[in-house]
Formats: structure tokens, C-alpha cells, sequence
């Protein structure tokens, strides 16, 4: 795999599946209910999906693909070329406000994360980069964010781990100046990427974190369970991602 190659196509196709979604937009969505009357998918999520599969099965005909919405392949091991995607990430948001979701997509290769792309398709913003490249917005490099302390910044949170206080989330988030819950995972990640938020937890299945966690290790952040162990790329995991002093205080409480 030619890594500069890769990123190259795979941004021209990120760039053309958001062009397709902003365009979808013009006309009524058909919403179905997966588990339940929160849990929502689309025509477009299903579109989006079926897109990238149909251009990884073209192009990289030995890889195994994960896909939320269950049109690739059902993956039970991590060896080989991986590809995971979120098509649709904050569906919710989607269907409510017609922003604030995301594209992602990552690939892995014997359980490595090489490549991590989320697209925030609204803004047209895409990050993405991997150990090899760096990590980037829109082509512009981005650099670590600073090391700050849970005291010092604002948390990000899935809600109901923050209503039930799922782990002592509330006194975490507590010790905070404040906490956010956007209602996408993906951007929560951005946020963390940008140094906007020292940290963000959740409980995550792997295509909601596979792209964000390969951007934050590269920039110096930590991903981990919220056990303190390295999380299963083959389930849904409690998920952490923050900067090294914020990780260190909420391990320490969460439990
Ligand atoms: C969801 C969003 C949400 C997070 C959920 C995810 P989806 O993804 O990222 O912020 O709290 O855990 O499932 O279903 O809209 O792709
Ligand atoms: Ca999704
Ligand atoms: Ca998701």
C-alpha cells in the first residue's frame, strides 16, 4: 500500500460521499428505528455506507470492511487490511438539525491503526492523517494540544453516561469548567484534536472511535478504556480519549 496514494483517494472519496449527503439534504430523509426510538438510521446513512464498501471492495479487493450499518463483511479477527466505517456519525443530529455529524472512516492493518479520516460535512472540514503522514485539517498540519489538567478545560460526554453517572462521570465532570455533549462522537474527537477540550468519554462501539483514536495518538493524546486498558477495536468499549494529565485524574475517579 502506497500510503500518500491512499490518502489521496480515499479523501477524493470522503470529500464526494459529504458532496452526496449535503445534496441528500434538498430531500425528505426515510428514518427508520433501529433498537429503539433514539437509535435512527437513514436512506443516507445507508447510502454513504453502501458507497465507500462498493470503492474499498474496487480498490482493495483482499481487505475486510466493518460497517455500522452491516453492509460489509462480518469481522471477527483483525488480521489483514481493515477498513471501518461510520457513515453517518450523530444520525440524531442528522435527522434533527441537518448538521453537526460527521463521516469517518479508518483503516487498520493486523489491528494497527494506520489511517483515521473524519469529516465534518457540514463545514466541509476534514481531518485525518495517521502515524506515518501526521495529522491534518484540510491539508493545513495540526500540532499536539497542550497537556492541560482536568481542572483547567471543558470534558466532553455522552448523556446518559453523564445523567445516570455512569462511573462517577458527574464528579469528573464536576472538577471541570464545564461539560459539552454534542451528540457526536466525532466531534467530540475534533474537539479534543484542537484543544478545545481536555477530554471526552463515552461508551463506543469501534466505528465510532477506530478514526478519532488513530488522530489522537498521533498527537501526543490518550485513548483507552475507561478500565485503563487498550480498548477492543472487535466490540463496543467505555471509552476515553484526553490529554495525558486530564487521562491520568479521570482514570483515577471513574470506576
Ligand atoms: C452515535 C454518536 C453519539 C454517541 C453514540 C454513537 P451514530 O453514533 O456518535 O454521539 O454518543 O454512542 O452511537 O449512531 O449516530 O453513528
Ligand atoms: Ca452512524
Ligand atoms: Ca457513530
Amino acid at each position: 500500500m502506497e500510503t500518500k496514494a491512499t490518502v489521496k483517494q480515499v479523501t477524493e472519496w470522503v470529500k464526494e460521499a459529504g458532496k452526496n449527503v449535503r445534496k441528500s439534504l434538498q430531500h425528505p430523509l426515510v428514518v427508520e428505528q433501529k433498537s429503539g426510538r433514539t437509535d435512527l438510521v437513514t436512506n443516507i446513512d445507508k447510502m454513504t455506507e453502501t458507497f465507500f464498501v462498493d470503492k474499498i471492495r474496487t480498490n482493495y479487493p483482499g481487505a475486510k470492511i466493518m460497517g455500522e450499518e452491516g453492509l460489509g463483511d462480518k469481522v471477527s479477527s483483525l488480521e489483514g487490511q481493515l477498513w471501518i466505517i461510520d457513515p453517518i456519525d450523530g444520525t440524531l443530529n442528522f435527522v434533527k438539525q441537518q448538521e453537526n455529524f460527521c463521516i469517518m472512516l479508518a483503516l487498520y492493518v493486523d489491528g494497527t491503526g494506520e489511517l483515521g479520516f473524519i469529516y465534518e460535512v457540514m463545514k466541509d472540514k476534514l481531518y485525518y492523517g495517521g502515524r506515518s503522514i501526521g495529522i491534518f485539517c484540510n491539508d493545513e498540519p495540526m500540532r499536539s494540544p497542550l497537556d492541560t489538567s482536568l481542572q483547567e478545560g471543558l470534558i466532553g460526554m455522552n448523556s446518559y453516561m453523564y445523567v445516570h453517572n455512569i462511573g462517577n462521570a458527574q464528579k469528573i465532570a464536576d472538577t471541570t469548567m464545564g461539560v459539552r455533549i454534542s451528540g457526536c462522537a466525532g466531534i467530540e474527537f475534533i474537539q479534543v484534536i484542537r484543544g478545545k477540550q481536555i477530554a471526552y468519554l463515552s461508551n463506543l462501539a469501534p466505528w465510532d472511535f477506530a478514526a478519532g483514536k488513530i488522530l489522537a495518538e498521533e498527537l501526543g493524546l490518550v485513548t483507552s478504556g475507561l478500565n485503563g486498558n487498550e480498548v477492543d477495536l472487535l466490540q463496543k468499549n467505555l471509552f476515553l480519549v484526553a490529554t495525558k494529565k486530564a487521562a491520568k485524574e479521570i482514570l483515577s475517579v471513574f470506576d
